[in-house]
């Protein structure tokens, strides 16, 4: 499997992601379980503290001829802890995706969105618990906000995949790894497929749509369409 390392970093006085590390795992949220990820074999040594020029002409600045960086050094996600969280999220959505649409085949979506809201905090918890590792799901519109409301270095991680989604990255490939005090953390987007739809699109059924408001008054969580960053599962865990 191969693995693609892209580094992004912040304009200095930036505070929060100064280094994302951008892991674009090509089977990362295929439900394959937890023995379908080697990322840690692939990952090659981050390029860090380049000299290229700014990428666009119009600053008025000239650039120093030599490296003169005011950015702090990024700090470079250790692999092996990578590979441990892409596995984890795997485990997240092998485990999760099944039960889904296992539920909407055998009780219709109304019956899923039981599931949906029992299981998928159990298996974030049953996760936790099994790897030591801290998992939950966020999104910038949240369903249940109680539970999934990012906080600071989550809303800028999903904004950026936002942005990667609207470039035309693919969400399965979008993720970030960064060392933030001191904790590892780790976050993988969330795309709607065209099952998720059924319960975060834009044509939504009439009696999924009242079981939804009536469940989550404050539910921001539809109008997707297929391919959006629905949310991420994000990780941390103290190094
Ligand atoms: C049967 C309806 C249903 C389907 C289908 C569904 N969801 Fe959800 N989704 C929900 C419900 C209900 C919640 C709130 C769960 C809770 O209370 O924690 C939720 C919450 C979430 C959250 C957590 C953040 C939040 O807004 O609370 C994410 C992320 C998410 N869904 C992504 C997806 C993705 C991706 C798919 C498709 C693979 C999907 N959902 C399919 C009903 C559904």
């Amino acid at each position: 499997m191969t693995a693609v390392i892209t580094i992004h970093t912040s304009k200095p006085g930036r505070t929060g992601l100064t280094a994302l590390i951008c892991l674009a795992l090509l089977t990362a949220c295929t439900p394959t379980g937890s023995t379908g990820t080697t990322a840690s074999t692939n990952i090659g040594a981050p390029i860090i503290g380049t000299n290229e020029p700014p990428p666009t002409a119009s600053n008025t600045e000239v650039p120093p001829p030599y490296a003169l960086s005011f950015e702090p050094m990024p700090v470079s996600a250790p692999p092996q802890l990578v590979a441990e969280a892409a596995a984890i999220t795997q485990r997240f959505v092998g485990t999760l995706l099944p039960t889904l649409q296992l539920a909407i085949a055998s009780g219709g979506p109304v019956h899923a969105i039981e599931v949906c809201a029992v299981q998928a905090p159990q298996i974030a918890q049953q996760l936790s618990e099994d790897t030591g590792w801290n998992v939950r799901r966020v999104s910038l519109k949240t369903r249940n906000s109680s539970a999934a409301t990012p906080d600071a270095w989550e809303v800028m991680a999903l904004n950026m995949f936002d942005e990667r989604q609207r470039g035309g990255q693919a969400g399965a490939d979008i993720n970030v790894a960064e060392i933030v005090g001191r904790e590892f953390r780790y976050m993988q987007a969330q795309p709607a497929a065209p099952l998720c739809l059924t319960c975060h699109g834009n044509d939504i059924a009439p009696d999924v749509r009242s079981v939804l408001e009536q469940r989550y008054p404050d539910d921001m969580a539809t109008g997707y369409f297929n391919g959006q960053i629905r949310g991420a599962i994000t990780l941390r865990k103290d190094i």
